[in-house]
């Protein structure tokens, strides 16, 4: 079938796609598995953005800087795709699913956005705007803040030959203070055993040897089994036993769900990876209740005690945000000495920026950004010293 594309006559399989994703490891697997969409559909994926036809960018708004990269390089590339080539540009992920409709204030010549709760629309969005020539189109759910729905589409796309990401649950419901996810990524739904267990039977065939099993908190992972209720260690002994596996990670584990019986199930599954990113947020009490985390710092360093005492070989990372509102010196200070008694095996550290509608955002943004910058550095800096000493290798 011939369709038409800004003009040009092509059929949709020499129509290529180009994918650029930001953020987190959830974003790199939602775009595997529009890649593969498409290729059912006949697209061919394409590496390189000036060959491309389509050219979706998966963005990701954790943090205020990376959500501005993103609009920044699409904006470029819209701007150079007018010179050019007539292409079709769309958002997809979690920008477009906070933006929404605002996005085409700033982009106008986009030709379509998707929330992460819409991706499964991405071949029909594609057929419309081919075929019925339809611009500016908009595919966003806002039930339950974007819910996604399980769908058990399992496209033969993956990024790398021995090692797949595989989604084990979607969405967030902690409402951490400073976290915008819960709102973009909907309401937590965790993904039935039978789904997970065929979809990693199917890559075993395939030769993949390293799952990564992702949630935003794979802690609260509850899936059915049948009638039965299903927790994440559950899940672990089940997979465990799937015979070609060599390796199962999982990621990322909230502090407050973590406890003493999964360290166990990791010490005593012989194929689940002795590594645990943690993330810790903050050393002082007071940041941590204003984050919303449900756990002290006191706890925080038992957990992370048991987990070494359990797990004899075991590796643990952590994320730290420096510069939350009302952070004095005292509790920054407080964020130093943890990380000084933990001595991480490595740590994410980010500046703080508010992200509306997370609660947060209603507080004054008061650390200045100077002393924002270098406390990320004094931060960074410390622990790069105790993973040099550690690994001999340098980290972050
Ligand atoms: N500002 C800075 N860092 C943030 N993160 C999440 N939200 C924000 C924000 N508003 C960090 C947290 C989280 C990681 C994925 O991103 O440390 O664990
Ligand atoms: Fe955000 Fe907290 Fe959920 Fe992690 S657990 S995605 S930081 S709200």
């Amino acid at each position: 079938m011939k369709t038409t594309v800004n003009g040009s006559r092509l059929t949709a399989h020499e129509l290529k796609v180009y994918i650029r994703t930001f953020g987190c490891q959830m974003n790199t697997r939602d775009s595997e598995i529009v890649i593969g969409m498409l290729e059912e559909h006949g697209y061919k994926h394409t590496d390189d953005p000036k060959e491309a036809d389509i050219v979706i960018f998966n963005t990701c708004s954790v943090r205020e800087h990376a959500e501005q990269r993103a609009l920044s390089a699409l904006g470029y590339l819209l701007r150079r795709g007018a010179k050019h080539k007539k292409r079709i540009f769309g958002v997809m992920g979690c920008v477009a699913q906070h933006k929404q409709e605002k996005i085409f204030k700033s982009l106008p010549k986009l030709d379509f956005i998707c929330g992460s709760s819409d991706i499964y629309n991405i071949p029909l969005i594609l057929s419309q705007i081919i075929n019925e020539g339809k611009v500016n189109v908009v595919s966003v759910s806002k039930k339950d803040r974007g819910k996604r729905s399980i769908k058990n589409i399992n496209p033969s796309y993956r990024e790398k030959e021995k090692e797949a990401l595989v989604n084990i649950m979607y969405g967030c419901n902690n409402f951490c203070s400073y976290c915008i996810v819960p709102y973009v990524r909907g309401e937590e739904v965790s993904r039935p055993v039978k789904d997970i267990v065929e979809e990693i039977t199917d890559l075993v065939s395939k030769d993949i040897t390293h799952i990564t099993l992702l949630g935003q908190n794979v802690n609260s992972y509850n899936g059915k089994d049948g009638k039965e209720d299903i927790d994440l260690i559950g899940l672990l002994k089940q997979l465990n036993k799937i015979e070609g596996i060599k390796k199962i990670s999982f990621m990322t584990s909230h502090p407050k769900d973590a406890k003493p019986s999964l360290f166990k199930a990791m010490r005593d599954l012989n194929k689940v990876d002795k590594h645990l990113h943690l993330a810790m947020q903050s050393g002082s009490d007071k940041i941590l209740k204003l984050m919303n985390r449900g756990y002290t710092s006191a706890k925080f360093i038992k957990l992370v005690e048991d987990f070494r005492e359990i797990v004899h070989d075991g590796k643990i990372s952590t994320d730290i945000i420096v510069g939350f509102p009302t952070e004095t010196e005292e509790d920054f200070n407080q964020t130093k000495e943890v990380v000084e008694k933990l001595r991480f095996d490595n740590a994410y550290i980010f500046k703080y920026s508010p992200r509306p509608p997370a609660k947060s955002s209603e507080m004054a943004d008061d650390v200045l950004i100077d002393v924002k910058k270098r406390r990320h550095s004094e931060l960074l800096e410390l622990q790069r010293e105790i993973s040099r000493e550690k690994k001999g290798k340098k980290f972050n």
